[in-house]
Parts: C-alpha cells; structure tokens; sequence
C-alpha cells in the first residue's frame, strides 16, 4: 500500500475508522472506469462508492481483482460501498442484490450498503415513467427493507449499513421502527447546498454524512436536460481561494467537505484530476475561507428527486425532502 498520500478517517458510531475520502464512480463505464479505478489505487485512494444502478460494478470488480492480483492494495486497504437499488426494496429481494453486487464487485463483503434513496420501485423498472412504476412507503416501508439489510449486516455480506438521499427525519422514523442507526447518509453536498441544519442533525444521531456531487457534478446537465446557471466550480469565491492556496477550485471543494467533518467522494476518469483530488487532504482552509464559502449555500439542489415525482406518484418533492 502507498504511503504517502495524506489520509483522514471519520469514526462511524461503533468506532470503525471510516476513510473520508473516496472515488465516486456514478456514470463512468469501460476501460475509462477501470484506468480510473486502478489510478486512484495507486495514488493511495482506500475507499470506492459503488452503486448497483450505476451498472458498472463489473469493471470495477475486475480493476480490484487485478490490483489485488498484482499487490498495489489488499481487500482490507480499501473500502468498498454500494447501493441497493430501488427497484428491489421487498424483504426477499435484497438478499439477491446484495448478492449480485457481490459477485460483479469480486467479493466476499462490502465494507458499507446504502439504501439508495427512500423511494421504492416496482421490479423491472429501469427509469420510471409514470405513477404505477412506484410501489408508496405505505405498501412497502423503509423499515422494512432496512431490517433485511439488517440480516446481510449480521450474515457479514457487509460490514456497515447505511442510507443516502435520506432527511433526518427519515433517519429517526428508521431507528424508531428497527433500532438501528445507519452508520452514513450520503447526499449532495457542495457550498451550494451546504445542509448545515442535516449536518448538524445526523452529527448528533453519530451519523457520518458523505458528500455526493461535491463538485456540483458538471457532467450532469445532458443528462437531466437542463443547463443549470448554478455552477459551483466556476464560483468567485472559490477562485479567490483556490487562487490564493495554489491549488484548484476543485481541490478548495473537496478540502472545504473534508473540513467540516463529513466524507467526500469526487468522480474523476482524468489521471492528473484523479491525483489531485486526493492530494487536496493536505490543504488547509483558513476560519476566513470558511466563512466565505459558508456565505455561498442557496440551497441548491443539482439532483433534486424531482424524476421521482411524475403526476400521480406517491412521492412529491415536499415528502421525499420532507419540507
Ligand atoms: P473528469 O472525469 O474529466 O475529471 P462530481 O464528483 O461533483 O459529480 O463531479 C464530477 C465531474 O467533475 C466530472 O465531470 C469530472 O471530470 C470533473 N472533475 C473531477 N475532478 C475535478 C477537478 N479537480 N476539477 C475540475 N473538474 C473535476
């Protein structure tokens, strides 16, 4: 294992040392996804979000194998967490998701399982194209598909569980029912949507937050259709800053998430990005740069769930963000 990138943990609430800094890996396919996932080996990375719906935990799974094979990183140098997909909330469909991730990953165990969003689908649905793609909370409540993720807890096909997309108010209604605590919620989080008030909330619940989209994800607008005039890696303010440190805008957004305690997750397929990213642990924002960037949120959601909001849906902005 490298040494000598500089390395941060978070503790989750059993105490385990969570590496809070990772390769997000949504979108990216083939040989760019797996150059990128062996890179970041190499330049120290120790931790890799995966998702099932991503559909591209084959490539990665074979990019470990292969580091593993040629010794750049043992299984236990490096966290792997992945997510359940909507469609396979049901109590006997977890199993053989977690399953499946397990087998495209390579395997034995994930380090953490998230349950992807608080929004369940029907099986067999891709992308949901009208109301009766969605199954309500009401049919099919999140307790209890995070009570049978509790038994691929116990099972130890994975090691923590969480959650993601998910307020503080759903949190609390999961360890209410199931007297489980998720160990992380991963959500977007950039200066643009700081979510100090969420922050706070799962800081006092032992919840470690992990920061989706820090870099406001400028690859998304073809996707969801829309240019959105809010660009946070194009900002003033952290021009200034980085121009001030020497280093990137990218780089003061992931220092910036790093500092304020949660984990962080940038995607990148570009080799000279992939080892920048990392390197931006060792910069050191001042309480003014701080400050500054605190100033910026607008709460400014860039994926806002709205795709799971068709007329008629059982879930509208206002109850998946509980606003
Ligand atoms: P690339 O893969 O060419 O580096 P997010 O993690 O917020 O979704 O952002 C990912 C996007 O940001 C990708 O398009 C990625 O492009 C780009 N990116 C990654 N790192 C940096 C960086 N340090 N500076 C600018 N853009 C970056």
């Amino acid at each position: 294992m490298k040494k000598t990138t500089q390395h941060t943990y978070l503790a989750l609430h059993d105490g385990t040392a969570f590496p809070a800094f990772g390769l997000g890996t949504w979108k990216p396919q083939g040989e760019d996804l797996y150059r990128a996932v062996r890179v970041a080996l190499d330049a120290g990375y120790q931790h890799i979000d995966c998702a099932a719906i991503y559909g591209n935990e084959d490539v990665i799974g074979r990019a470990l194998s292969d580091a593993f094979t040629a010794g750049d990183v043992g299984r236990d140098d490096v966290w792997i967490t992945s997510k359940l997909w909507n469609t396979e909330h049901a109590r006997a469909a977890v199993r053989p998701a977690l399953e499946k991730t397990l087998a495209a990953l390579h395997l034995d165990y994930l380090d953490l399982y998230l349950m992807h969003w608080p929004v369940a689908m029907r099986p067999g649905v891709l992308r949901p194209k009208s109301a009766d793609d969605f199954v309500s909370l009401t049919d099919l409540p999140l307790e209890e598909t995070w009570a049978a993720m509790a038994v691929l807890r116990d099972a130890g096909l994975t090691r923590q569980m969480g959650v993601s997309n998910f307020t503080a108010a759903k949190i609390r209604h999961l360890h209410a029912t199931t007297d489980i605590m998720p160990a992380v919620n991963q959500v977007e989080l950039h200066p643009y949507l700081a979510q100090d008030e969420l922050l706070a909330a799962c800081r006092e619940m032992g919840v470690i937050l992990t920061a989706y989209s820090p870099l406001g994800t400028p690859d998304s607008g073809e996707l969801f259709r829309r240019d959105d005039p809010f660009k946070v890696l194009d900002d003033e303010v952290i021009a200034g800053i980085a121009a001030a440190h020497s280093v990137s805008p990218g780089q003061v957004l992931i220092a910036w998430a790093q500092q304020r305690g949660t984990a962080v997750i940038p995607k990148s397929t570009n080799e000279g990005r992939i080892r920048e990213n990392v390197a931006a642990a060792a910069i050191e924002l001042t309480d003014a740069d701080m400050n500054a960037i605190a100033a910026l949120d607008r709460r400014h959601r860039y994926i806002d769930g709205r795709f799971w909001c068709p007329e008629g849906s059982p879930y509208t902005l206002a109850s998946l963000w509980d606003e």
